[in-house]
């Protein structure tokens, strides 16, 4: 397979990432297929997909024929055997390993051989969910940042097994979905998040012994380090479920205490407050 020959790109999970995945793909000209478990969150995802092709389209950065032929371009799914359409399929469900476990077998029995199955997983080793198909040479991580229709990188893993042929093609992909991949290999974390999450967790850290407010610790890295935002607000865009989940695989992988996660982190987590996504994280967001 060349690049001109992926015509359809599936997406399963229609959450932020999802969402915006499917929205770069419809936006770089491919047909999409967009699933999830339920009709109201495919709906969802299409809705934030419509809200962001609006403010583009306010701000006269695409026309009203473009966003009608964007939005026309994605189709909405809540069968997995429909992604046996897809060219490539990006999975960006829960960072749950069950969970990718299940859908990449099921995806691996339902699409043509030619499909490279891509996971967005943020800390899953891509071996192990490739494990689970029987083409783990068409298995690799297409990591994705969260706003992703404005995050420039993309973060390319690739697998032990995972062929030179798929990574070209998923480097490329990369490129026409208009961002900048990175070469990551499969250790936990990838480069992004072994960086990222301790940080991250420090500034929890920091939150938990008293070092400081929320405030001064996000306004110290926003205008000492000209972060555009500070550690907590980032952990609350991202979600403290997911960065928990991060640094329990940093933890699990290396098996070193430098990744132990901070319990007020997990204290959050375990009262649902998992940030943007309930409104309240180690911020309000009424
Ligand atoms: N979806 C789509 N577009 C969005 C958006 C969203 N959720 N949020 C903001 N934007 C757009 C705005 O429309 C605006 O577009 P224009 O420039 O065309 O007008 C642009 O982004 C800037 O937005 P704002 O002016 O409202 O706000 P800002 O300048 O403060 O930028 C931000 C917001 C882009 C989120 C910025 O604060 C930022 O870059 N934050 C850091 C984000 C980050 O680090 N992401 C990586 C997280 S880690 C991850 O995702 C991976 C993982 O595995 C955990």
């Amino acid at each position: 397979m060349e690049i001109k020959d992926i015509k359809t790109i599936g997406v399963v999970g229609s959450g932020q990432m999802g969402s915006g995945i499917a929205q770069v793909s419809a936006a770089a000209g491919f047909r999409v297929i967009m699933n999830d478990i339920g009709e109201h969150l495919v709906k969802k995802g299409l809705g934030v997909i419509e809200k962001n092709l609006g403010r583009q389209l306010e701000k006269g950065s695409i026309s009203r024929q473009e966003f009608d032929t964007i939005l026309g371009r994605i189709a909405l799914s809540t069968n997995l055997p429909d992604m046996k359409e897809a060219d490539v399929v990006i999975e960006a469900a829960t960072e749950d390993q069950v969970m990718k476990f299940r859908i990449f077998s099921e995806l691996d029995s339902v699409c043509p051989e030619h499909t490279i199955l891509a996971s967005n997983t943020s800390s899953i080793p891509i071996g192990r969910i490739a494990a689970q198909t029987k083409r783990p040479g068409k298995v690799i991580g297409m990591h994705f940042m969260n706003p992703v229709p404005v995050m420039k990188l993309c973060e390319i893993i690739r697998g032990l097994a995972t062929t030179e042929e798929t990574f070209r093609l998923t480097w490329d992909l990369a490129g026409v979905l208009g961002k900048t991949p990175a070469e990551a290999n499969d250790y936990p974390g990838f480069i992004s998040n072994r960086i990222l999450m301790p940080m991250i967790n420090e500034a929890v850290y920091c939150l938990y012994h008293g070092v400081g407010t929320r405030e001064s610790i996000d306004t110290v890295m926003k205008l000492g380090m000209n972060h555009p935002m500070g550690p907590l607000a980032l952990a609350d865009l991202i979600g403290l479920d997911t960065c928990l989940a991060i640094m329990e695989t940093l933890y699990q992988g290396f098996c070193d205490s430098k990744y132990r996660p901070c319990p007020l982190l997990r204290r959050y987590v375990e009262a649902g407050w998992l940030g943007r996504k309930t409104k309240k994280g180690f911020y309000d967001y009424d």
